[in-house]
Formats: structure tokens, sequence, C-alpha cells
């Protein structure tokens, strides 16, 4: 017998509500925390430590980490693809990528496996979600290289954790995770816009509420909650800027996923309003040299990501 058009055969989809703050606040309270962004201050202040003329004291640290040991000779051999025999041991790979390489990786390593923990089995491309952390990560540090040299790893931190939140609602509300995502795909729209409709609160505010929640520096609270419109930001509006820029630097260039849908033209990251805190006198030759110089580190990005995660 046929099937007349009024018999429903799939079950109509439960509708989500958004839910109550109260509910939000009780789910990151309860949310696992991130010991690596403890740790990774004594690993790093450890390796700026040694003595910097003694590869083999270097290499002894990171032996110590199998899984930093075992992403450091992935990295080295994926960036130095060219060489002739691939590299097998740490003071060779130490010797090519260099001491600011191997603390950059040392201080992601366990935060991306803490992250992944988190996220536990809530469906989505994660690995290339890492890949968006990271390249935004690196890129806030070469956007920030332009104004000033910075004197600590802030900003590279601030990079890597901006979309935190993101993290924290596939990890307290997954159902509502995977609806957003299933609903940016057929409608393209703002995530946020979206975020805020399903579940009744954005992910740069649930990113702050945890990193608050964990005692986490003002630095990385601000970025969370201020990444989109870095305008908004106090103390930190310069490395919130720099990430601002970043972000849409590795949307644009379609590097890795960061679960938005929209396409970042160069209008639009060349009109962030980020370079107004960055360069605020309008100093258009130093803006145009810095892009220039963006542009060269994004076309590396991509071959140094494989080989970091
Ligand atoms: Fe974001
Ligand atoms: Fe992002």
């Amino acid at each position: 017998m046929a099937l007349g058009p009024e018999i429903c055969i799939t079950p109509p989809r439960a509708e989500l509500a958004p839910v109550s703050r109260a509910l939000i606040e009780e789910r990151v309270r309860s949310c696992a925390r991130l010991p690596s962004l403890r740790s990774v201050e004594n690993a790093l202040r450890e390796l700026l430590n040694s003595d910097r003329r003694y590869t083999h004291q270097i290499a002894e640290i990171i032996r110590r980490d199998p899984s930093l040991t075992a992403r450091l000779l992935r990295l080295v051999n994926s960036v130095y693809f060219g060489l002739s025999t691939p590299i097998n041991n740490i003071e060779d790979a130490v010797f090519y990528l260099g001491i600011r390489q191997i603390r950059r990786l040392a201080m992601v390593t366990p935060v991306i496996e803490d992250f992944q923990r988190l996220a536990g089995n809530t469906p989505f491309p994660w690995r290339a979600f890492w890949q968006h952390c990271i390249g935004v990560a690196i890129m806030t540090r070469e956007v920030i290289g332009c104004v000033q040299t910075p004197t600590d790893d802030s900003d590279y931190v601030a990079g890597l954790i901006h979309d935190m939140g993101k993290i924290v609602m596939a990890a307290t509300f997954p159902n509502h995770f995977v609806e957003i995502q299933r609903r940016i795909a057929v409608e393209p729209r703002p995530l946020q816009e979206l975020e805020q409709e399903v579940l009744g609160i954005q992910h740069t505010e649930l990113g702050a509420l945890y990193l608050q929640n964990h005692n986490l520096p003002d630095i990385m609270i601000e970025t969370a909650l201020y990444h989109h419109e870095p305008e908004r930001a106090g103390q930190h509006a310069q490395t919130i800027a720099a990430v601002q820029i970043a972000n849409l630097l590795v949307r644009h260039a379609q590097i890795g996923n960061s679960g938005e849908t929209s396409v970042i033209t160069s209008e639009i990251w060349t009109d962030a309003s980020g370079w107004e805190i960055l360069f605020p006198h309008k100093r258009e030759a130093e803006r145009a040299i810095a892009c220039a110089a963006l542009h060269r580190s994004l076309e590396r990005l991509p071959s140094i990501l494989q080989g970091l995660v």
C-alpha cells in the first residue's frame, strides 16, 4: 500500500528549548577544569631556565613527556619535509625548530589534550577545530608582533583559548551544541545569533563564565568575552584586537574549522575594528606593511598545523 502524503514516517524532531541562566551556571560550575593551564606555566619556566647552549638539557625535559616528543618529531618532519632522511631524535629536532617553536609546542600539547577530554564524545570535527585554535594562537603572536615585542606568552595563550566557550558548550549542553551546528550548516547565519536563540547564551559569555569559575587570569576571561568586539575590552584591548584579527585571518584562509560557516572576505578582515586599536592614528603605511607580513605567515601556517595536531 502506498503511503499518503499525510502519513509522517520520521518522527518530528523534539524541539530543544533554551535553558535558564541558573542551569547554565550550575552546569558550568560542574564542568572539569583545565589542569594544563596551570602546569603549562611550570613547564615553560623550566624550558626557559634551561641553559640555551645545551640542546641535550632541553631534550631531556622534552623526553619526559612522550606525547610532546611524538608531536615534536611529527612537526619537524612535516615542516622540513624536504629532508632526505626523517629526523627521529630530539636533539636534531630542537636544532631545526629552535627554542621558540619548542616552547610553543610544549604549551599547546597539554592544553589540546585537556580540550579533547572536555569535549568528550560530542560529534564535531574536533581535529579541524584544534587547528583553528592553534592557528589563531600562532597568528595572534604574528599580529601583535607588528606593533610590539611581546614580553611573555599571554597573547599566544589568549589566542589558543579564545573559543573556549564552544568546547564548554559541547561539554555542558551537547544536544544544543549539535543542534546549533546542524542549523548553521543549512541556514547560514551568524553563529552567536543562533547560539542565543537555541541555547540562550553565546559561546563568548559561556567561555568567560567558565574561565572565571576557574580563577584564570583576566586576559583570558576578557579574550573569551570580547574576541568578536575588542572595542568593548578594557585593559587587554591590544591583545584582544590581535586575537580578533587572527581569528578572521585564519577563517579567511579556510584553515581548520571554527564551527562558523560565513565566508570571511578580505574586506572583512582588513576592516576589522581591532586595527583601530592596534594602529590608533590611522598609520596606513604601517598597516599595509603589517598586512603583507601577515599574508606571508598565513601561507606557512598549514604545514605547521599539519605537524601539530
Ligand atoms: Fe568566537
Ligand atoms: Fe574562533
